[in-house]
Formats: C-alpha cells, structure tokens, sequence
C-alpha cells in the first residue's frame, strides 16, 4: 500500500478516485484550494490541505512533510470556454502548477506521476473512435496545456526517470459533478428538470462519448500497474448525441420536458467518441457501468440530496 497525493481531490473525479484508493487500503493527501471542489466531496480518511496549486512554495512544504510516493494530478482549470477568454490565467493553473509538481516529484522521489488529461480537447473532430496515435489538433488553451503536459511527461520521463500514465478521458458524468465544470451537459439537463425547466439544446446532433465517473476512477487506480509510461483513452467507444440524452434523462420525469433548441455553438466539435483497446490491452481496463444505469445512478443521486446541487 502506498502513500497517494491526490490534487483535485475534492472535486468530482478526484473525489471518487480518493474515494476508491482509500477503499484498497491506500493513504490518500488531498491538495485541493476548493475552487470548484467541495469539502463533502472530502473522504474522510484522506488528510487535506486547502491550498492552491499555484502557492509553489506550500506545495513544496506539504511534499517534504507528507512524503507521498505516488501523484494523482487530478487538480485543474477545467473550463473550456475559460481557457479561450484568459489563456494565461489557464496556463498558469494547467501549465506551470504542473510543472511545479513535476520538479517536486523528481526531487521527492516520486514512484508514479498520474495525470488526468484529456481525449476531446487533445483530438478536436477526428477519426471515430479515436485511437491515441491520432494525431494531436487542440483547439482551444486548455487542449493544447493538456497537450504540452504529456510532452514534459515523457520529457521527465526520458531525462529524470520519472514514471507517468497519462489518461485522456472522454465525457465523465456520474453523481457529485459540478454543472459549471468541463463536460457537464448530462448534470446540466438534470439540474434543469429538477428545477423545472426545459432544458436549452444547441444544436443537438453533435455526439459525444460518456463515461460513468466510478468506472473513470477504477481505470485511476488500475493506472498503478502501468510500467511503460504511457498514454491511454478512457472512455466507451460508443456515440451518443445531445438529443438522446435529453430524452434518455427526461424519461425520469414521465417526458414531461419539451426542449428549446437553439444554433449550435461556433466552433463546438461536431463528433467525440474514444477507442478504449489500448487500456483494455495493456491493463485490463473496459467501461462497466452502460450510459441507462449511469444515467439512473445521477437520477437516484439527486433524489437522494434532495434534488439540489
Ligand atoms: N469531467 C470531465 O469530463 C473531464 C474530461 C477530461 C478531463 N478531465 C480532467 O479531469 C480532472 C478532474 O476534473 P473534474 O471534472 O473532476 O473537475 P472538478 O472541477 O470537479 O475538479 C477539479 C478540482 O481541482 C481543484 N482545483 C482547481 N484549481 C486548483 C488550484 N489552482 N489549486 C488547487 N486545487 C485546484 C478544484 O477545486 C476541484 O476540486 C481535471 O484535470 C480535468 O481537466 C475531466
């Protein structure tokens, strides 16, 4: 068992990810500064520091204090159209505090740097499903920081040694996401219709690849076993557009909900969908948790909490 810094870890994929490492009997240090993250997202078990990334000098201390082995990196400025409005605030969360990270874990000895990256953003409209040989063509400043971070993974790698597996996730959704974060269109819908109203869809026929958050974080912890330092998809390797799930999510509330239906985004991808053979391959990884049972677990989730986020 090993001693696990999660950063992000009371946010939504990092909260489950710590979640499950705890389960297996892991020690898990969260850093996270609770700008998107909540504090009952917190498992526990885990010690926590409120603390941002960008405070390199306190980052520094808890890695001398907390001596952890392993990194999850997890920690990030998640929004999209954020990135497109202020590229240097985005590069200084998503590519400097990394950074800071990566020469801490080289001088702490660190065994395994996992980072979550990212397959839409990294690939933009490509060839379906999408393998990671694609050729990279982000088009926005949080694919393309994306990007640059898995280029100094294999630069750690090849120069200091450092071990790495970078996970290009598609869509996660699943019970705990904040409607405000990356890909949130599934907790947007569900928020919306438990408020009341019909939910806006802009255009609608654009496909993308959803992936159950609990099956997202146990491909985390299987990264563990990963020894060649390598890139992997996440995701299900099926299409889904927004109209479907619209339709899917409004049969929770008898069909009850008519859309409004709105000009697609300028520049929004049209198609996202992710091959998952390499991880299958290399560590055993395949999505278990189908798009209906997910969709149910967020419905129950939300019954559960009182409908509110
Ligand atoms: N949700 C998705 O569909 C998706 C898809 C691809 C990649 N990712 C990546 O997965 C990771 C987790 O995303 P998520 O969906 O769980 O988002 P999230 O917003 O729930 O989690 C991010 C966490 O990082 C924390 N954080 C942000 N900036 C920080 C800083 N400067 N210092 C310390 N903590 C900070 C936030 O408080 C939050 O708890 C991110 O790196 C994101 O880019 C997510």
């Amino acid at each position: 068992m090993s001693k696990i810094l999660v950063t992000g870890g009371a946010g939504f994929i990092g909260g489950h990810t710590s979640d499950l490492l705890i389960e297996e009997g892991h020690k898990v240090v969260i850093i996270d500064n609770l700008s998107s993250g909540l504090r009952e997202n917190i498992n526990p078990k885990a010690i926590f520091y409120k603390e941002g990334l960008n405070n390199h000098n306190k980052i520094k201390e808890i890695f001398e204090k907390e001596k952890p082995e392993i990194v999850y990196h997890l920690a990030a400025q998640v929004n999209v159209r954020k990135s497109v409005e202020n590229p240097i605030e985005d590069a200084r969360i998503n590519v400097l505090s990394t950074l800071n990270l990566l020469e801490l874990s080289v001088k702490n000895n660190i065994k395994h740097f996992i980072f979550a990256s990212t397959g839409g953003a990294i690939y933009g409209d490509a060839k379906i499903p999408t393998i990671e040989d694609h050729q990279p063509n982000p088009v926005s400043p949080y694919g393309c920081a994306k990007l640059a971070i898995e280029k100094y993974l294999n630069y750690y790698n090849k120069v200091h040694n450092l071990k790495f597996t970078s996970l290009r996730y598609s869509n996660v959704y699943g019970p705990r996401q904040n409607p405000k974060g990356e890909a949130g269109v599934i907790t947007i819908f569900f928020n919306e219709m438990f408020s009341g109203k019909s939910p806006i869809i802009f255009g609608g026929l654009q496909t993308r690849d959803f992936v159950y958050v609990k099956d997202v974080a146990r491909a985390n912890l299987l990264a563990l076993n990963d020894n060649k330092s390598e890139i992997y998809n996440v995701g299900t390797g099926k299409e889904t557009n927004i109209i479907e799930i619209f339709s899917k999510i409004n049969s929770f509330f008898k069909d009850k909900f008519q859309p409004i239906y709105k000009k697609k985004k300028k520049g929004e991808q049209e198609r996202s969908c992710l091959s998952y053979e390499k991880i299958k391959d290399n560590l055993g990884w395949v999505p278990l948790v189908s798009l209906n049972e997910g969709l149910k677990q967020v419905y129950i989730w939300y019954l559960e909490k009182g409908n509110k986020l």
